[in-house]
């Protein structure tokens, strides 16, 4: 992300110069020159698209802000642009983390916080808290959401009924499985499918149904059975063998089970050896599986499978078309084969725009176009792939070291730690351990020494 983001700053910036006398705003949605207003003139900017700032010449200058949360600076200083002035939350598939410019710098505004202000303080609350004035507390059990006091809770998790009381309570009937939520005397509101509700409770389907109204007749049933005929109520085995569904006629399979093809209404065994699927035709290979000694791809001339052809590629869909190359190489896009990577990358690509390094040789990183791997330039610093040449990775310093963000440096963890921040350990290394519960210091390992980090595994 943050590597695309700095190549295209660097085109973006050569635009801007460019175009100096003229200023062009981009479309909604596109990304040129940064700018978002152009004065009426067109002789400056007045407003720069998020991840630009506006610099005192009126141009919008990408921003280029150092860190681990760098990448999140959604305003910067024009003149200064590795100094952030506004930050954006940081989501991943599961919470987000809410950050806030403090000194230049995306920081974390505090523990389960998904968002604050520009002072750092809490306005928004992840998954089990609740905003209790400022901070984030966690709710009473069972408690999905709370908002104005912690010990009263506003939506309960699955399984659990809010009481007037404000605690959650397990829905009567949930150790059967099939309730979903309740109400606060623990009467069941809704089931999970496979179940119906019926007077306050959820009710088992008919076998092998997954969505009914009645124990009588199914409205949809599980993977690999299906309705006796179109139409029908019932769930019954897919009739073909092999088949892993058939959702509206028992008898009409829709897709098979791997190295099974669909062929008409049956599934038969693909033809080829290491055939993982061929649908529509058995003697067609879609898709190869590879044994532990050789990676195979679907083979055009016999419609097998076969070792893919260049020898240094290290996975292939297509045997002639190489998708990942082994460590030292990279794809040549154009070819389908794998190419020497430039010295010092270990993973790289070429590509119709040129050659990108993407992953560097221990205490290497890409430079600011890709072009090259660099000393990370940062004493103590084994890698610095993810935020390229010049800045250490955040758990990119040798053992032993921690890394300041603030300052891009390696600095000596405490005694015995492997790896620390700031002001904490975060683990100790092999033959030491924490000294006590506040996990700060690591002291050796004695002999019969009873902590967990200490015992060593006995085969
Ligand atoms: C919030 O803080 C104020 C002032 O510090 C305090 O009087 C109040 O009791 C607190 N409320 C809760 C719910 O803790
Ligand atoms: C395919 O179906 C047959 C007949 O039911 C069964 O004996 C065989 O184990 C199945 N093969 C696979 C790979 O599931
Ligand atoms: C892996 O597949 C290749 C090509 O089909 C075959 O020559 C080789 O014997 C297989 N090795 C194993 C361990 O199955
Ligand atoms: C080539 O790869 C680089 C880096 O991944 C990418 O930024 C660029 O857009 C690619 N060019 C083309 C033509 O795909």
């Amino acid at each position: 992300m943050r590597r695309t983001l700095l190549l295209f700053a660097a085109c973006a910036l050569l635009l801007a110069h460019g175009a100096h006398a003229k200023c062009k705003a981009d479309k909604e949605g596109t990304v040129n020159s940064g700018c978002k207003k152009c004065a009426k003139d067109g002789s400056k900017c007045l407003e720069c698209s998020d991840r630009f700032g506006l610099a005192a010449d009126g141009t919008c200058v990408p921003c280029t802000v150092p860190g681990y949360y760098g990448d999140q600076c959604t305003k910067c200083d024009g003149d200064k642009p590795d100094i952030c002035l506004t930050c954006s939350a940081a989501c991943g598939r599961r919470s987000c983390t809410g950050l806030f410019a403090s000194e230049g710098r995306c920081e974390p505004c505090g523990d389960s916080c998904s968002d604050c202000n520009a002072k750092g303080a809490c306005i928004a609350c992840g998954r089990f808290t609740g905003l209790i004035n400022g901070t984030c507390e966690r709710c009473v059990e069972n408690c999905y959401s709370c908002r104005e006091d912690a010990s009263k809770c506003d939506e309960c998790t699955t399984g659990f009924g809010l009481s007037k009381d404000g605690t959650c309570v397990a829905c009567s009937g949930s150790e059967d499985g099939g309730v979903l939520s309740c109400d606060a005397a623990g009467k069941a509101t809704d089931c999970y499918s496979g179940w119906f509700l019926k007077d306050g409770a959820c009710v088992k389907c008919a076998e092998h149904c997954s969505e009914c109204k009645d124990d009588k007749t199914c409205n949809s049933c599980e993977m690999g059975f299906g309705p006796s005929k179109k139409g029908a109520k019932d769930c019954v085995p897919c009739k073909s063998a092999n088949c892993t569904s058939c959702y509206d006629d028992f008898s009409k399979c829709t897709t098979c089970d791997s190295s099974f093809g669909l062929v008409g209404d049956a599934c038969v065994a693909c033809e080829a050896a290491n055939c993982f699927a061929c649908d529509g035709n058995a003697k067609v290979c879609t898709a190869c599986t590879s044994n532990d000694t050789v990676s195979l791809g679907t083979d055009k001339a016999t419609g097998g499978c076969a070792p893919c052809k260049d020898a240094n590629c290290q996975s292939c869909d297509d045997a002639a078309v190489c998708s990942y190359c082994k460590d030292g190489f990279g794809v040549d896009e154009k070819a389908g084969a794998c190419k020497a990577c430039p010295d010092k990358a270990t993973a790289c690509t070429f590509n119709a725009t040129g050659t990108f390094v993407e992953i560097c040789a221990e205490g290497y990183g890409p430079d600011k176009a890709q072009k090259e791997c660099k000393s990370c330039g940062v004493e103590h610093c084994n890698s610095c792939d993810k935020l390229g040449a010049g800045f250490c990775d955040i758990y990119g310093c040798a053992e032993g070291f921690g890394y300041s963000d603030k300052e891009n440096v390696c600095f000596a963890c405490t005694e015995g730690c492997a790896s620390c921040t700031e002001n904490s350990c975060s683990y100790c290394k092999t033959g030491w351990a924490f000294a006590d519960r506040t996990e700060t210091a690591c002291t050796k390992c004695v002999d019969g020494d009873k902590r967990p980090d200490c015992e060593v595994p006995t085969n």
